[in-house]
C-alpha cells in the first residue's frame, strides 16, 4: 500500500529543497557506515550521494518502478557498484532485508503513514546492534512550500515518541533548514 501522500513533484523541484550532502553528514551518514537501507529512494536524491559516502551496500526500495529505474540509472552513470534497487511494498511486505543486516535506515519524508510504528519497528529488525536510524521530514508549519496536510504530518516529538516504541533510543534532533527537521535514534547494544 502506498503511502499516502507520498507522490513527488518533479524532480527539479524536489531536488531544491535539500543539500543532500550536507544533511547526509549532519545525520551521521559518512564513511563509517557500511551497509544502509533508504526507504522509498524516490529520486535518488539521497541514495546516490549515500552510496559515494559509505563503504558497502545501499538497498535502495521503492514501490514505484519509475523511481527505482531513475535510481538505478543514475547509479549506473556514475559507475557506483554498491547500489542494489529493489521495487517492492515495504508497508504490506516489509523490506525482504535479513535480521541486523545494515548500520543505517533511512526513513526520509516517509513517515505520514498511517501506521509509522510497523515500519519503525521494520527498522529495527534490519538494523545491527549500535545501528542508527535517521528520519527526515518536513517541518511542522503549513508555510512549507509542499509536505503533506498538517493533519497528518507528524511533529519531531511524535516521531521520537514512535521510534521509542519500536525500540530506539538515544535520539539525536536537528533542523535540517530551511524546511526540514532531522532526528537520528540508536538502536542499543554491542556490535
Ligand atoms: C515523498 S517521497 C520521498 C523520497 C526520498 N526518500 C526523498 O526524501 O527524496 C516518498 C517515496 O516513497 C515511496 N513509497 C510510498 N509508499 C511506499 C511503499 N508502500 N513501499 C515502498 N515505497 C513507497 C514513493 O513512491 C516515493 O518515491
Amino acid at each position: 500500500m502506498k503511502v499516502r501522500e507520498s507522490g513527488m513533484p518533479g524532480e527539479e523541484v524536489w531536488s531544491e529543497f535539500f543539500e543532500p550532502k550536507r544533511i547526509l553528514k549532519k545525520l551521521g551518514i559518512d564513511k563509517t557506515i557500511r551497509d544502509i537501507a533508504d526507504f522509498g529512494c524516490g529520486y535518488g536524491t539521497f541514495t546516490i550521494p549515500v552510496a559515494q559516502t559509505v563503504k558497502g551496500k545501499v538497498y535502495a526500495i521503492d514501490i514505484e518502478p519509475d523511481m527505482v529505474e531513475e535510481t538505478k540509472r543514475k547509479a549506473e552513470k556514475r559507475k557506483l557498484g554498491n547500489v542494489e534497487t529493489i521495487v517492492r511494498d515495504f508497508v504490506s511486505n516489509g523490506s525482504g532485508l535479513e535480521n541486523e543486516s545494515v548500520d543505517y535506515v533511512m526513513l526520509f519524508n516517509i513517515l505520514h503513514l498511517n501506521n509509522p510504528e510497523t515500519l519503525l519497528r521494520e527498522a529495527y529488525r534490519i538494523l545491527r546492534k549500535g545501528g542508527k536510524l535517521g528520519i527526515i521530514h518536513w517541518n511542522y508549519d503549513s508555510a512549507t512550500p509542499r509536505g503533506p496536510p498538517m493533519e497528518i504530518r507528524p511533529k519531531p516529538e511524535q516521531c521520537i515518541k514512535w521510534a521509542r516504541n519500536s525500540g530506539f533510543n538515544h535520539p539525536l534532533q536537528y533542523d535540517l533548514k530551511s524546511y526540514h527537521y532531522g532526528i537520528v535514534l540508536t538502536k542499543e547494544g554491542k556490535r
